[in-house]
């Protein structure tokens, strides 16, 4: 059978870099980024030079002609801490996966995936631990607390317009609400409230269940829901003994079975923390 043929922007990135291993062995990958040497100053392998935010119209129709899913993992940093900055700053990531969207459509891409985090939803820790919430749902209201997070949420109420078919044609949305992604450094906690070790227990993902949420959602061939609408948010989690970010529609819409339990990855840190 053919190989998907895949685009994965941000191709030099962090979470990029994770990903590579496992696609590079089951895609037909085009590799674009505005930059070709990854964090560390190395090049990566295949990636293209393309800045998604200011190609033109039809260069960007361009490289989007003939990819079956899009992996959307690009993202602009906002210039400043203050609060005008980050407004702006996440504007241009919004305008970005806009792009990304509109030009799927255009192109006859099927899938596209986003990287989306939980901060989309991060007020919701702070009733989680007062003890006044047991569990965060990708179906709750989305409640960021900061820029950052509220384009995550922008991300997604746009994803559901471009795949609800209001536009002539459903383009099918999956984002992942990735939480932790890399290893837990207890050292780092251990003069932090207790609560804020959990919580990276809770969201920890790793690199081998984020390539398996990524490849099962590239991968899984309906994802339509109970409506007929191909859409879907999950959050990136391990099966985490503490976690409470529920990861129940993964299971049961793309088959999701994370391996890895950062209780037991972590378990000499956590004896070692927790008992103090
Ligand atoms: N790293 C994490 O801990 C984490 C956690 C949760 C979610 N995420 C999400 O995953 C996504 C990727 O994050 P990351 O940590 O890999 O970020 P990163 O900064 O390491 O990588 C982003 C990449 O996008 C590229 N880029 C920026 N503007 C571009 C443009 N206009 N055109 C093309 N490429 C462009 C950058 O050059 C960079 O290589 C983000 O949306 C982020 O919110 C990351």
């Amino acid at each position: 059978m053919a190989k998907l043929r895949v685009m994965l922007t941000g191709a030099t990135g962090y979470i990029a870099g994770q990903l590579l291993p496992a696609f590079r062995e089951r895609y037909d990958l085009r590799l674009i980024d505005s930059r070709v040497e990854n964090g560390a100053g190395q090049a990566v392998s295949g990636v293209e030079l393309f800045d998604l935010l200011s190609a033109s119209a039809a260069d960007l129709k361009g490289i989007f002609a003939g990819i079956d899913v899009v992996v959307h993992a690009a993202y602009h940093r906002p210039g400043g801490p203050d609060p005008q900055s980050q407004y702006d700053g996440e504007r241009r990531n919004i305008d970005m996966m806009q792009r990304v969207y509109q030009t799927a459509l255009d192109q006859g891409v099927r899938r596209v995936v986003a990287a989306s985090t939980n901060q989309a939803a991060k007020w919701y820790e702070q009733p989680y631990f007062a003890g006044l919430r047991d569990r965060v749902s990708p179906e709750d209201y989305p409640r960021p607390d900061n820029f950052y997070g509220w384009a995550k949420a922008a991300y997604e109420s746009l994803g559901f317009l471009y795949a609800c078919g209001s536009l002539g044609r459903k383009l099918e949305v999956i984002q992942l609400r990735i939480v932790v992604p890399r290893e837990i450094d207890a050292n780092n906690f251990a003069d932090l409230p207790r609560h804020r070790y959990v919580r990276e227990l809770a969201g920890y993902i790793s690199e081998r269940d984020l390539q398996q949420l990524f490849c099962k959602s590239i991968e899984t061939p309906q994802i339509d829901d109970e409506h007929g609408v191909p859409f879907h948010i999950f959050y990136g989690v391990s099966n985490n003994a503490r976690t409470f970010w529920s990861i129940t529609n993964a299971r049961r819409v793309i088959d999701y079975q994370p391996q890895d339990d950062s209780e037991i990855r972590f378990a000499a840190d956590i004896a070692r923390l927790m008992s103090r």
